[in-house]
């Protein structure tokens, strides 16, 4: 299939780059195949005016994969228009625990592949969100940082990270919370160090998700994890995205986290995301299959090569 040139503006980061001239409702698989290679080298692609309908941003999130769940909103307005705000409402709760770093689904037996997100209202005041590569910062580890995180698992947890934060939703009368990803499944277990599945690169896989890490004490644990996150989430391994309505960008969520940045929730704020599903031969969690084992075997074999 022959190439398709794009028009690529990289960011001032370790990754990511503004995609312009391009339509995203009206793609051919030439021109597919090119953003997805683009998409695999930058990790976080930019793409303004593009005002796509909830199906067409679920089409072309599927051509990335299939979805982990089609077009929700990621909003503080409510179907019936009222804007949540207060700190005691389930929603904003919901949507504050988003402005820790995270990866996506990492809670979940499989973690996201990515995600497609769209703006459509946007505050005067910002409501940016902001990503960080992991990559950059496994590669920036010092010698003896990334020898010890080479043989560490985490547990990864919605209860762990919405608790931490004092931002879990109330219960319901049969005791559960009723909301995504608060399941009763295995707490997923994830190794520290990710290697990416389609480029073989090594990356952190951290984030506010993750807690008491295998074998070792919590507190000791909470600390380590707390100091990874931070030095990990800095320039230039960081972007903060400003928006503006109209814009679509798609991430790498098995190489980047990302954030929101904390706004003026009296104010009305609308966004629409596609989450892409993790393949499960990469993205189970180590406890969750026996051929996610096989796969933490080959990880292995790479870093222990010198990967
Ligand atoms: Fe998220």
């Amino acid at each position: 299939m022959a190439a398709v040139t794009l028009n690529i503006e990289p960011l001032d980061a370790t990754f990511g780059a503004w995609i312009r001239d391009i339509e995203l409702r009206s793609i051919d698989d030439a021109t597919f195949e090119s953003l997805h290679e683009a998409w695999l080298e930058y990790a976080l692609l930019i793409f303004p005016d593009q005002f796509l309908t909830n199906d067409e941003q679920d089409a072309f999130a599927e051509r990335f994969g299939n979805l982990e769940f089609s077009a929700a909103p990621i909003s503080n307005v409510s179907k019936d228009g009222k804007v949540h705000h207060d700190a005691g409402d389930d929603l904003v709760k919901s949507l504050k625990g988003n402005w820790g770093w995270h990866h996506d689904s990492t809670y979940m037996p499989l973690q996201a592949k990515g995600a497609v997100f769209t703006a459509e209202l946007v505050p005067a005041d910002g409501a940016d969100t902001g990503w960080a590569d992991m990559r950059a910062a496994y590669e920036a580890l010092p010698a003896a940082d990334r020898e010890l995180v080479h043989s560490l698992e985490a547990h990864h947890s919605l209860y762990y990270s919405q608790g931490r934060m004092g931002l879990l939703p109330r219960r319901r009368d049969d005791g559960s919370y009723g909301m995504y990803g608060y399941h009763d499944m295995d707490v997923s277990l994830r190794s520290l160090v990710k290697v990416h599945p389609d480029t073989g690169r090594p990356n952190l896989l951290i984030g506010r998700h993750a807690h008491d890490i295998v074998g070792m004490d919590p507190a000791e644990s909470e600390a380590l994890l707390d100091r990874l996150n931070a030095e990990a989430c800095v320039p230039p391994r960081v972007y903060q995205h400003a928006w503006t309505a109209g814009e679509a960008v798609i991430w790498d969520n098995r190489r980047l986290m990302h954030q929101g940045v904390p706004f003026d929730m009296t104010q009305p704020r609308k966004m629409w995301h596609t989450r892409i599903a993790g393949e499960p031969e990469s993205e189970l969690a180590l406890n969750h299959s026996a051929e996610s084992l096989r796969f933490r075997h080959e990880r292995d074999a790479l870093l222990n090569s010198g990967g």
